[in-house]
């Protein structure tokens, strides 16, 4: 049987459930206590697919989600294979972190296009979501990408999410795939334009506060104030 190896690089905010979720799918056991990953760490699993006559070997590198780590991921993405985002169905605020800061950070480092994956964890916690399915389906599809929900305490959809990476990887040519490539693009000039505005917006606003302050120091001036 063919062994293929494929780098997988789990990324997300503190908590979310990165390191339970690599528990669970390299040991199918689920850890409650709190244990803040301290740098990142390193596991392998091997599946196999049967139907294929291939198997791929995955690294997996569960990175920590704390600001002030965050510098240390870059090392670890830059050759990734694959990028697992990995956000916390009960928590927004984690969900806009993939769009404001991860992807943002990918997109200006990364020169290859890796198989990206949105992660919807804690899914066992569904009656206190906050983060609407459709817009996590939304932003994997602008990825390119795959949308899984996941639990890392139940189990739920950790297979399912290697089993459908796992066909993206051992598709021939995955890295050329138009479709993937287009609506990445696409997502990319639009997001482009989103900042190009607020740059804008802000000079504008700046410009606005320097003449405004201008018009008070002259008053001053002429108030023989300061
Ligand atoms: P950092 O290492 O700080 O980046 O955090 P992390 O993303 O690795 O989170 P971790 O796996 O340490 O999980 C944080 C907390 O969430 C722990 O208390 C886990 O028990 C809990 N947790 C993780 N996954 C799940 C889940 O699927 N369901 C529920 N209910 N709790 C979870």
């Amino acid at each position: 049987m063919d062994i293929e190896v494929a780098k997988v690089v789990l990324l997300g905010e503190a908590g979310v459930g990165k390191t339970c979720l690599i528990k669970q799918f390299t040991e199918n056991k689920f850890d409650n206590t709190e244990l803040s990953s301290l740098s990142a760490q390193y596991v392998s699993k091997t599946i196999d697919y049967l139907d294929t006559k291939k198997a791929i070997k995955f690294d997996i590198w569960d990175t920590v989600g704390q600001e002030r780590f965050r510098s240390i991921a870059k090392i670890f993405y830059k050759d990734a294979r694959v990028i697992l985002f990995v956000y916390d169905i009960t928590s927004k605020k984690t969900f806009d972190a993939l769009i404001n800061f991860w992807y943002e950070e990918l997109r200006n480092n990364l020169t290859e296009n890796p198989i990206y994956a949105v992660v919807g964890n804690k899914n066992d916690l569904y009656m206190n979501q906050q983060v609407d399915t459709s817009d996590a389906k939304d932003l994997a599809k602008n990825l390119g990408g795959i949308f899984q929900l996941t639990s890392a305490k139940t189990n739920e959809g950790i297979k399912n999410l290697f089993d459908n990476i796992g066909k993206k990887l051992l598709k021939p040519n995955y890295k050329y795939d138009e479709n993937d490539n287009i609506a990445r693009e696409n997502y990319n000039k639009k997001k482009e334009k989103e900042n190009n505005t607020k740059i804008r917006i802000k000079k504008y606003d700046n410009k606005k506060n320097n003449k405004n302050k201008a018009t008070q120091d002259d008053k001053n001036k002429k108030n023989g104030c300061c």
